[in-house]
């Protein structure tokens, strides 16, 4: 049964807080693939899951996105600031409006900065590898303190390997994938972070699961 929307409002709202939280999420198959056969996400989830998908973006203060996301799945502006995650600046012109921010090192390409800085807003933090510590004292400063990261693998092993995850709200999709694509983060070093059940809902045999971490 399909709960309502004020219902999931209740769910996943974000818990009380004196310093940002950071909730990433994701949808994956039975067997662990990040997309589809097609190289998308957004499809496997189904029409549920983009409901949720919108209703987390609506109580989010910024969405942070990893750059290969923002251009596989096409984004564009949306009801909320997104933060676009790239070293090299090759940030989808869509997002190149006013209301949108950038998260890149301090040593990205002069240039691309220059250029991005005339229209966006942004957060130059850590050289060769972006301050994640400076950059969520940046956004918590801008009062977006409600995260939700939307992945992509790569941006999520990384916050995974600095234990910045504090909630994974995960769609598993009722499909099996096989083929090469990642899991839902992925990164040079293995780490294990318990995570505790906040909720599994079954809606028509796709199961939305929220898991808050562990740091008892
Ligand atoms: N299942 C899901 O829910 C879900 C969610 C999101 C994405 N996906 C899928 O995942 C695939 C994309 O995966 P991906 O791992 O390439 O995505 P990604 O993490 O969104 O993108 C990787 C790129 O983002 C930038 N980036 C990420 N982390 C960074 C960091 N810590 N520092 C600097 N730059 C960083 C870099 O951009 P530059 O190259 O510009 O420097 C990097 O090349 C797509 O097929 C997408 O559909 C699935």
């Amino acid at each position: 049964m399909t709960p309502d929307d004020d219902e999931i409002r209740r769910l996943y709202a974000y818990p009380a807080s004196d310093r940002p939280w950071v909730r990433t999420n994701f949808v994956a198959t039975l067997d662990g693939a990040a997309h589809d056969a097609g190289g998308r996400s957004g499809p496997l989830g189904g029409d549920v899951d983009t409901h949720v998908f919108g209703i987390l973006r609506s109580l989010a203060d910024v969405v942070v996105v990893g750059a290969g996301t923002a251009r596989t799945e096409g984004y564009g502006p949306a009801g909320v600031p997104i933060a676009v995650v790239s070293r090299s600046l090759d940030v989808p012109e869509a997002l190149v409006v006013p209301g949108h921010i950038v998260i890149t090192t301090a040593d990205a390409p002069a240039d691309r900065l220059a250029r991005l800085r005339s229209t966006l807003d942004v957060i130059a933090a850590g050289d060769g590898e972006i301050d994640w510590p400076a950059v969520l004292d940046e956004l918590a400063s801008r009062g977006l303190r409600h995260v939700l990261c939307e992945g992509g693998p790569t941006l999520h092993g990384d916050l995974v390997g600095l234990d910045l995850v504090d909630e994974v709200c995960l769609t598993i999709a009722p499909v099996l994938a096989a083929g090469g694509a990642p899991r839902i983060a992925h990164g040079p070093q293995a780490v294990d972070r318990p995570m505790t059940l906040g909720h599994a809902l079954d809606v028509d045999g796709v199961l939305l699961t929220r898991w808050v971490r562990d740091r008892t």
